[in-house]
């Protein structure tokens, strides 16, 4: 069976068919840069141009690097704040031919690592983390999602962890890989003491480096790399389209 997912992020907007037996894209996926500013009507019509490309009319998933709830966007700390309030469900809409099923982007990509990747068959808790220009989470227990958990935004040392953790900051503050581990260590210290999970699972771009940050953490819980990587995203948003019930 085949699903489409959509990923929608800062500096680019992705899309491609998927194998949802597989978990694998479907060909080549098109890549568009984000319109600057990316204000929702230019990011509608980028999506539009996306799945008219390929010819699909069926039914999309789509990822916000914000909280998603019902369709409405209630967040947006990486991209332009008109997005809160916006129905973007509604917006999509009138830009595709089939219906639209909008998510966090870290819970797409929590949703394709635990069907297909790292997180496969894994029970308890599980909190998928990604490294990027924020970050994002998703947390599972048993394999449910707990949608829009926010845990880039704990508090950390008094400031906002993803401002001193994400991926963005090793580039912005031009950091060693050791350098930034103690940092993301310092962010997960935090996590732990109010979270208890059995697996921690790091995806984003930088987990393809997984080998020379990872060893480095101390957490008490065993934390391992993501295996999708770059189509994690648009992955789990095809896959939340293809099972959701309507709403
Ligand atoms: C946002 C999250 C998002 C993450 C990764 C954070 O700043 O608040 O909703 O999942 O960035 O894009």
């Amino acid at each position: 069976m085949q699903g489409f997912g959509v990923d929608i992020g800062g500096s680019g907007i992705k899309g491609c068919l998927v194998d949802l037996e597989k978990g694998e894209l479907v060909g080549e996926r098109l890549r568009i840069e984000t319109p600057q500013p990316a204000l929702p009507d230019p990011v509608y019509g980028v999506v539009g141009r996306i799945v008219e490309s390929f010819g699909w009319t069926g039914r999309i998933g789509v990822t916000f690097p914000g909280v998603m709830k019902q369709g409405v966007a209630h967040t947006a700390a990486n991209v332009d704040r008109s997005w809160i309030g916006t129905d973007v469900d509604a917006g999509l809409g009138a830009h595709v031919p089939g219906t639209v099923e909008t998510l966090n982007d870290a819970d797409a990509a929590g949703l394709a690592e635990m069907r297909y990747g790292a997180g496969r068959d894994r029970k308890g808790v599980v909190l998928m983390l990604t490294f990027g220009t924020g970050i994002g989470s998703a947390l599972f227990v048993d394999g449910h999602l707990v949608p829009n958990t926010e845990f880039g935004h704990i508090q950390v040392d008094g400031e906002d962890g993803e401002k001193r953790a994400a991926a963005s900051a090793r580039e912005r503050e031009d950091l060693s890989y050791p350098e930034w581990a103690g940092r993301v260590d310092r962010y997960l210290d935090v996590l732990e003491a109010g979270v208890w999970p059995d697996l921690i699972i790091v995806g984003g771009g930088v987990s393809k480096k997984a080998h020379k940050w990872v060893p480095l953490l101390s957490t008490r819980t065993p934390v391992v790399p993501a295996q999708l990587q770059n189509d994690a995203g648009i992955v789990g948003a095809a896959l939340a389209a293809s099972e959701r019930p309507d709403h």
